[in-house]
């Protein structure tokens, strides 16, 4: 069945120094976890330092971010190639927040998304619906929408490495966690959506994260439902007790 994953999502925090404390504790408290997948995600200018102190650790590494260019001028960006070269073997795309400050479309993550493929880098695509969305009760629209528009002309053979994680904008950074129920009937919609687009296999294969206030408290109650397959980790990733918390009762 699906490896669940945990992958912690640093966002603009920690200097190199204290990057490589952090990851170095992540690697050493999640050594012997076999049954979940683990990944941090420091800062672009963290990935090379962050990747030299797990080597050789089970801990996965991803960037927050990249351009779908190999090199060219993009004044401030980083490429598929440079964040490969880095270590990654992940790339979270889309985020709320690169979509919200730094108007990232629909069509910008399907494109990275395809590159992110064709550079054998694991795309964790985030999607997620605002307040005033699941409010007017739009909540499956929004998502569904979202899913479709970042998997447009991917290929049914690439959906098992893809990763989507379901972050309601709502509870990201604000203690407030979507219910068990809330997650579970977004999971199990967005599945059946990629069943109807790519099959049964393929949807029984792709894995879906909930990230928003996950703690060491509520992951129990997250991850024991059936479509959820582990979690987007915000503020809980930036030490190392709370984040080997969440894995270990995920794994
Ligand atoms: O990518 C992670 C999410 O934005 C969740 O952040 O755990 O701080 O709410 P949070």
């Amino acid at each position: 069945m699906r490896k669940p994953i945990v992958a912690g999502n640093w966002k603009m925090n920690k200097h190199i120094g204290e990057a490589q404390e952090l990851a170095a504790g992540v690697a050493e408290g999640t050594n012997g976890f076999d049954d979940v997948e683990v990944v941090v995600g420091p800062t672009a200018i963290c990935l090379a330092p962050v990747a030299a102190v797990i080597e050789g650790s089970n801990l996965g590494l991803a960037a927050q971010n990249m351009h779908w260019a190999d090199s060219g001028a993009y004044t401030g960006e980083v490429s598929p190639t440079m964040i490969k070269d880095a270590g990654c073997d992940w790339v979270i795309l889309g985020h709320s927040e690169r979509r919200e400050y730094f108007h990232e479309s629909d069509k910008d993550i399907n494109h990275k998304t395809h590159v992110a493929i064709e550079h054998d880098l694991k795309p964790i695509v985030c999607i997620g619906e605002t307040l005033e969305e699941r409010e007017d009760e739009r909540t499956l629209q929004k998502v569904e929408f979202q899913v479709r528009a970042a998997l447009a002309g991917v290929n049914k053979s690439d959906i098992k490495n893809i990763v989507i994680a379901y972050e309601p904008i709502w509870a990201i950074g604000t203690g407030k966690t979507a219910s068990p129920e809330q997650a579970q009937e977004v999971h199990a919609d967005i599945r059946s959506m990629i069943a109807d687009i790519y099959g049964q296999e393929a949807a029984d294969a792709i894995r879906i994260l909930y990230g928003g206030s996950v703690k060491p408290h509520n992951i129990a109650e997250i991850i024991a439902q059936p479509d959820v397959d582990g979690a987007l980790v915000g503020g809980a990733s930036l030490e190392v007790d709370s984040f080997v918390s969440i894995a270990e009762t995920v794994n």
